[in-house]
């Protein structure tokens, strides 16, 4: 496995790579590597014969007073875990190589998609995804990315920029890897002290209620929502951010759940602020 640090000495690699042939797998990742960028890694080096894993703290996706200093940042332990998943290159750039100074050119998913859920809470934060994973997308061409179904929101917007941009890319979607007792990985888990840790198994355990308040047959959104909500407000260390049962593709809240639902939620567990969802079916009757 090779590491890059430089656009140039990455398409140079993909460009030999390419001219023998090979197709191109893509796993955009933050870093402090946790089985759940695993998962996406291994089911790419299933799929496609050269899998770049890119590994950068995109500073344009934080808010001025979030986590982008503490963000966890481990670049040798990532490249081993890297390496055993199948991962053949990692693109670990410096920041002025992906915004170089002066950058002008942002890339934004406008209206419902950006707008909701985490949208409103971290203002900014999906244009600095999009801007990111649209460079990313041309410096790899890659023929297939990945990314996790834990970010169900992302997964809508970066759909939605590879079809408007007219990105020849496959996006594949992977589930939620959750720890044993239900608590979805994530880097910013191991900011948890170990109460905060138990406490955080709230969102897991409210999620899997509401998915049995629907299968006992309930449609409401509003009494869906309030439920969990109810739930979560009775563990002492969380407060909730958004508590919302939306459409899956369009993220736009409707009053009853039809066939499917996207429930997502944010909660701040202490001071680290995560996320969760679960996508809610209706059983047809038989
Ligand atoms: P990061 O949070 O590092 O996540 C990288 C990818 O791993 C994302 O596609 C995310 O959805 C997926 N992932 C994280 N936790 C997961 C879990 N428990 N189960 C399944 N997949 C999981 O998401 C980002 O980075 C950034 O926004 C990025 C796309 C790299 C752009 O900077």
């Amino acid at each position: 496995m090779q590491i890059f640090e430089t656009i140039n000495e990455l398409r140079g690699f993909l460009r030999e790579a390419r001219r023998q042939g090979k197709s191109v797998g893509l796993v955009p990742t933050m870093g402090a590597l946790h089985e759940g960028h695993l998962a996406l890694i291994r089911t790419a080096a299933s799929e496609t014969d050269v899998v770049v894993a890119s590994i950068f703290v995109n500073p344009t996706q934080f808010g001025p007073q979030e986590d982008l200093a503490a963000y966890p940042r481990k670049l040798a332990a990532d490249a081993l875990l890297a390496a055993q998943a199948g991962v053949t290159a990692i693109f670990h750039p410096p920041v002025e190589e992906i915004y170089q100074p002066g950058n002008a050119t942002w890339v934004e998913v406008t209206g419902s998609l950006t707008e909701n859920l985490c949208g409103r809470s971290r203002p900014g934060h999906f244009r600095g995804v999009t801007t990111v994973v649209s460079r990313l997308f041309n410096i790899v061409q890659p023929d297939k990315a990945y990314f996790g179904q834990k970010d169900a929101q992302q997964v809508q917007v970066i759909k939605r920029m590879t079809r408007d941009l007219c990105f020849d890319i496959q996006i594949r979607v992977l589930p939620i890897v959750r720890e044993s007792d239900g608590l979805a990985l994530s880097s910013r888990n191991s900011y948890l002290s170990a109460d905060e840790r138990q406490a955080a198994l709230v969102l897991s355990r409210s999620l899997a209620e509401a998915k049995q308040m629907v299968q006992a047959g309930e449609r409401g959104t509003a009494v869906i929502e309030a439920a969990v909500k109810a739930l979560i407000g009775q563990e002492p260390l969380a407060a909730i951010d958004y508590v919302e049962l939306v459409h899956p593709d369009d993220l736009t809240r409707r009053d009853q759940l039809e066939s499917t639902g996207l429930l997502a939620i944010a909660v701040c567990i202490g001071r680290t602020r995560l996320i969760d969802n679960m996508v809610l079916e209706v059983q047809a009757c038989s």
